[in-house]
């Protein structure tokens, strides 16, 4: 028998459709439901995006009304999931506590324990629970970065929409708009991005017909892992690490020699750079001149400059977003639960997707172990 085809880490490999987002890397276009996500985080509050991955269309004024109420319902931290992250060492990497908080979150819903296709999971039963942690998220991920500060949990606000009231749980003050407006475009940037293994982590789960919390939980694990989600945590290590950008060239011929992975750079879908980017980047600039910090500027353009031109690799949405989230004053051990709270939007949609027409995931291997042998006879 000839040898299978692999294709490891099923590079290059289309395992199912989806009307979700559209990932174009000749153009370096990203669509959500058909429109560009540029325009969508230049318009619209990330409220309206969910209710758009969810439902396939923007929401009209009443609909959008109607989500936000419901968000509104679900934002306080419900004292057993508040209690759970207590438990959670301080020490532990906060994604630990988020991938908790949800589980506790799924276990604790009287009507969630079911599977994505019987009759406690049906579709509409699904935008539920997605909404509910979609609302949940924010006083999970705020409370969690508190904690860490040694500072009390805060209450959320009724008068803020989701973005705003995000930073108001996190720092306890009233958000400047400028501040806002760039949280909220990182907010939907990361919402969605098609098969990514977060992502196909939860359709694989939904395909066992397992729940909708369990297909999260999963890809919270999956999304904790630096080649994906954390890699915003490691940009700002390298920042750190360079500290200014007269020091990048130095830096950057020991990196390189050493053969390590520059965070933030490289794609395994667009190889001529990120639809992400110029949008997350442009909010960046907006955050340096609010904050009056030029040298992160400097830092940024200085790194890409040196690294695109030795090595033609681009940079991903993880390198602006990165230092994007540190001068709004989130930590770094933050970048990746905030992730999250964008990012389930596009898993929860990816869920009900993955149920409407489900086949259960369960790809092939090539056996290279040893040849059959036999245990040897007794005496
Ligand atoms: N720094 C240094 N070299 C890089 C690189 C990076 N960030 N990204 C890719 N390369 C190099 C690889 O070393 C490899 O070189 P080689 O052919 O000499 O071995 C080549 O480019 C191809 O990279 P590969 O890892 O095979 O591409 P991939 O499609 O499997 O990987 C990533 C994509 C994202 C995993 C990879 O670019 C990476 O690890 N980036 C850093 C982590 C990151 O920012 N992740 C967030 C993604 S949104």
């Amino acid at each position: 028998m000839s040898d299978p085809d692999i294709k490891k880490g099923l590079a290059g490999v289309v395992v199912d459709t989806t009307a979700i987002s559209k990932v174009n890397p000749e153009t370096n276009s990203l669509l959500y439901r058909g429109y560009p996500v540029q325009e969508l985080a230049a318009t619209q509050p990330f409220e309206a995006v969910a209710y758009l991955l969810w439902h396939g269309e923007l929401p009209d004024q009443g609909q959008l009304d109607a989500l936000r109420a419901a968000e509104r319902s679900h934002r306080a931290l419900a004292d057993n999931v508040k209690a759970a992250i207590d438990l959670v060492p301080v020490s532990a990497h906060p994604m630990d506590e988020v991938r908790t908080a949800v589980s506790l979150i799924g276990a604790s819903d009287a009507n969630g324990a079911g599977s994505v296709l019987d009759a406690s999971g049906s579709r509409e039963e699904n935008l539920e629970r997605s909404v509910r942690l979609f609302a949940a998220l924010p006083a999970i991920v705020a409370y969690g970065q508190r904690r860490r500060r040694g500072q009390e949990i805060v209450a959320p606000r009724d008068d803020l929409d989701y973005s705003a009231n995000f930073l108001w749980m996190t720092f306890g003050e009233e958000p400047d708009p400028v501040v806002v407006d760039a949280f909220n475009r990182s907010m939907i940037l990361y919402a969605e991005h098609s098969f990514n293994a977060s992502t196909f982590t939860a359709r694989v789960i939904t395909s066992t017909l397992s729940d909708l919390y369990s297909a999260v939980v999963g890809a919270i694990g999956a999304l904790k892992g630096p080649l994906h989600g954390g890699a915003n945590e490691a940009v700002l290590h390298i920042f750190d690490e360079i500290g200014s950008a007269d020091r990048v060239t130095g830096w950057l011929d020991e990196a390189l020699a050493e053969k390590r992975k520059i965070m933030g750079f490289g794609h395994r879908v667009y190889k001529n750079g990120d639809s992400r980017v110029p949008t997350m980047k442009a909010a960046l600039d907006t955050l340096v001149a609010h904050y009056d910090r030029p040298e992160v500027a400097e830092l940024y353009d200085a790194l890409e400059r040196e690294f695109v031109s030795r090595k033609g690799i681009h940079p991903n949405l993880d390198y602006p977003s990165g230092p994007a989230y540190n001068l709004i004053g989130f930590d770094t051990l933050t970048f990746t639960p905030l992730f999250v709270a964008s990012r389930v939007t596009g898993w929860t949609a990816h869920v009900m997707e993955q149920a409407a027409a489900n086949a259960l995931i369960r790809p092939l291997s090539a056996y290279v172990g040893v040849d059959e042998r036999h245990v040897p006879s007794a005496g």
